[in-house]
């Protein structure tokens, strides 16, 4: 046990209390970054004459040792410190002496700690990013693969128009380009360094607070003393970005979780993303999947949490705010997992797309189609969505497609049917039809692919 506060005090802590005070359990993820703020603050002291140069310097070489132990594992981060912001400090006063003291000059544990997160998610969001970009290839693959694979679209989950697979995966590409764009917004907010702003009201030291936000890649300063340390906006906007994204995942898995069903069969996941059953040896069971649909639920958590424990918080700096970093590494942790396993789970799917196809083909998936056909020919849609109605009647007693009756049995219900009927609501033409922007044709979708690649940055 090892307090900052001596002078003040006539009792040692309660050890309950030391231990419910703490962090550094959990903030230890942040060495490095505390140290490397640690670092551009201790340069411009020593630029600024706050210190010397040379005691800049030696800060500065204690600093880098201890971040290289730590990182090869030579220095454990033990948890007699309170946090990890005084556990550095204080290794630092073992390695060089005195000097060390001079570090936290001008400076509080407020606008550290505010800076250390700032710098860990601005990490963890370009990890984010990253992971996600994969996805986005490995969706881009199979949308270019499958320009002409058929299949059933939904509404209420009943076949609905048919559409390509492509175009399918088409609508989580663009689910996933828009987590992508939000993070790249919400990372502008972020980038402002909260460093200088010190317990709450600056300090008296002449800071050079704009050198210290460039050296560490911040846009600026913060603008506001009271607002950097208490700010904690950007987490939740992070988070919120991170639900949204779990949210889509979590669609996206339910569908493969449906179409990997023995009724649907439309996909069949590789044997490395599956699970079986101790009990049921013909068990094949999608549980990354349903583990990616579960852990959203966590992810919403973690949101909650941080905007209840802000929700009633008066400025500026309050303990409550420590309870920021559980959950924001949960969710940090969890998404990265998420979004990793699911690339690999979809980069290994195995499409049948002969079963998709027969799918489309069953279900009356071209009926607008041939009411389409009617209206072409000159009846109003309303008319002709009624005698499509009595032809699907008359499939459904007889057990069959509208394509598979006779000329003849088609005159019956309209005489308006002629030849051209059949290609006129065959799959293909029926998709092809759809040329509109943002349709499932085969030339909507190219088009479509030339954005991905362009956004996606495969192409020129
Ligand atoms: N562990 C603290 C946190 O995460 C660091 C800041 C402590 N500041 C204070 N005034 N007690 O918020």
């Amino acid at each position: 046990m090892a307090d900052l506060w001596g002078g003040r005090f006539t009792k040692a802590t309660d050890r309950d209390v030391f231990r419910f005070n703490a962090s550094i359990d959990f903030d230890k993820r942040l060495y490095k970054h505390d140290i490397i703020g640690s670092i551009a603050h201790v340069k411009m002291l020593g630029e600024q004459g706050i210190i010397t140069k040379k005691e800049a310097n030696l800060i500065k070489k204690g600093l880098k040792s201890i971040l290289l132990d730590i990182d090869n594992g030579k220095l454990e981060i033990t948890p007699e410190h309170e946090d990890i912001h005084s556990f550095v400090e204080a290794n630092l006063i073992d390695r060089i002496g005195d000097v060390g003291k001079k570090l936290h000059t001008g400076r509080s544990r407020n606008d550290q700690v505010a800076l250390d997160m700032k710098l860990y998610t601005r990490d963890e969001l370009d990890a984010v990013s990253e992971l996600l970009h994969e996805l986005e290839c490995v969706l881009l693959d199979i949308i270019k693969q499958n320009t002409d694979t058929y299949m059933p679209g939904f509404t209420h989950l009943q076949k609905a128009q048919p559409v390509t697979l492509s175009h399918y995966m088409g609508a989580y590409m663009e689910m996933f380009l828009r987590d992508s764009a939000r993070l790249i917004d919400i990372r502008k907010r972020l980038n402002v360094c909260p460093l200088g702003a010190g317990a709450l009201a600056g300090t008296t030291y002449p800071l050079d607070r704009e050198t210290v936000a460039k050296d560490l890649g911040f846009d600026s300063a913060t603008f506001n003393s009271m607002d950097s340390v208490s700010d904690r906006d950007y987490l939740i906007e992070f988070l919120s970005a991170l639900s949204t994204i779990m949210m889509h995942l979590s669609r996206f898995s339910e569908e493969l979780i449906l179409w990997n069903s023995n009724e649907y069969q439309f996909v069949e996941m590789d044997d490395a993303f599956s699970t079986g059953s101790s009990i049921m040896p013909q068990k094949k069971n999608p549980d990354i999947a349903e583990l990616v649909r579960g852990k959203t639920g966590r992810v919403y958590g973690d949101l909650m949490s941080l905007l209840t424990t802000m929700k009633g918080l008066p400025l500026a700096y309050n303990k409550d705010m420590q309870e920021d970093k559980e959950v924001a590494f949960d969710a940090f942790d969890t998404v990265k997992d998420c979004l990793h396993l699911f690339s690999g789970m979809l980069k290994t799917i195995t499409f049948h797309k002969d079963i998709m196809e027969k799918s489309a083909m069953m279900g009356f998936t071209n009926a607008t189609d041939a009411a389409d056909y009617l209206v072409k020919k000159g009846m109003p849609f309303r008319d002709a969505h009624s005698v499509i109605g009595r032809l699907v009647l008359k499939c459904i007693e007889k057990n069959c497609a509208i394509e598979d009756l006779s000329l003849e049995e088609l005159k019956e219900i309209c005489p308006d049917f002629e030849n051209d009927l059949y290609d006129a609501i065959s799959l293909k033409t029926c998709v092809n039809r759809r040329l509109t922007k943002g349709a499932p044709s085969e030339a909507a979708v190219n088009e479509a692919i030339k954005r991905y690649e362009k956004i996606l940055k495969l192409h020129a």
